[in-house]
């Protein structure tokens, strides 16, 4: 019998990493004398990435007024050390996610409309909350199903029975994948942010973001779990997974509530319309970050 696939991708030494200057830019982070000259000089030395950093700061997701900024020293005074840090690691994991080509296009299309939807979701549930999680939740919910991707690429025929029983017996991923891989998309992705030193509170979320009571930062997995459950019934999904909840009998629901943050705000009613605004940010957001030297706007 083959061993476990948890077992075979520890032994896979051809697993995508990321760009060296990210990490760099994650470890500096940390460090009490950080400035920005640092950070910027930091992310100069990978051309190609510097200059998506910019783009991006200059995308509608992130651009304050109208000023376009012309250099990255700008881009930090602008939006902060933390958001910057955010785009870097954004960037470069998306990079190394797509580095790969897919076997089932539309399955990935699936996936990355699902992990953008959730991390808008993200950032408007922790504006409405007044958690201030500073744009962390907006890359926490982009990298919350990192593990499908994962999945997906190394042990594409476990993975595809695993979306395929899901969607005919409309049950949960992380159940079918159980099944089929004997691991899930949590444990992967824990395995893989592990792996890249990602800051421990994406770690935390990767690994807990179906059961935030179990997470070291439950308020964040609690955030990214609504956002979630949010992107698919707007049908951004990947799987089946779209099963009708309530979000009051929900762990992350009972993870606020225990934590004394007002959950009034959050109207399952209103969000869902919501959502259906954050659409069309979804394509912008991809394309910008496919397509960096079409600066990411589309007309009309
Ligand atoms: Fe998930
Ligand atoms: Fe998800």
């Amino acid at each position: 019998m083959e061993p476990p696939v948890l077992e075979r991708l520890k032994a896979i030494d051809d697993l995508p990493t990321l760009p060296s200057v990210a990490l760099e830019v994650l470890s500096l982070a940390h460090r009490p004398d950080v400035t920005i000259q640092l950070v910027a000089e930091c992310i100069h030395r990978d051309p190609p990435l510097a200059a998506k950093v910019l783009r991006m700061a200059n995308s509608s997701f992130y651009r304050r007024g109208d000023r376009q900024v012309e250099t990255l020293h700008r881009a930090i005074l602008f939006l902060g050390l933390a958001e910057i840090i955010n785009i870097t690691t954004s960037l470069s994991v998306f990079s190394a996610l797509t580095s790969r080509r897919a076997v089932e296009v539309s399955i990935r299309e699936q996936f990355w409309d699902h992990s953008v939807a959730t991390g808008l979701m993200a950032r408007h549930v922790d504006k409405k909350l007044q958690m201030r999680s500073l744009g962390r939740e907006f890359v926490a919910g982009l990298l919350h199903d990192v593990g499908k991707i994962i999945l997906d690429q190394y042990f594409h025929e476990e993975f595809m029975a695993a979306y395929n029983l899901s969607r005919e017996q409309d049950r949960p991923m992380y159940e079918t994948e159980m099944a089929t891989c004997g691991t899930n998309h949590m444990e992967v992705g824990y395995y893989i942010a592990r792996k890249w030193n990602l800051p421990p509170y994406l770690q935390d979320v990767i690994l807990w973001h179906h059961k935030p009571s179990r997470a070291a930062f439950p308020d964040m997995a609690a955030v990214v779990s609504v956002a979630d459950h949010m992107a698919r019934a707007a049908q951004f999904s990947c799987g089946a997974d779209t099963m009708p909840f309530v979000l009051a009998d929900q762990d992350a629901w009972a993870v606020l509530k225990e934590r004394g943050v007002d959950v009034n705000g959050l109207d399952v009613e209103r969000m869902t319309f919501e959502m259906e605004a954050i659409g069309h940010q979804v394509k912008e957001y991809i394309e910008t970050v496919m397509n960096p030297e079409e600066g990411g706007r589309r007309d009309g």
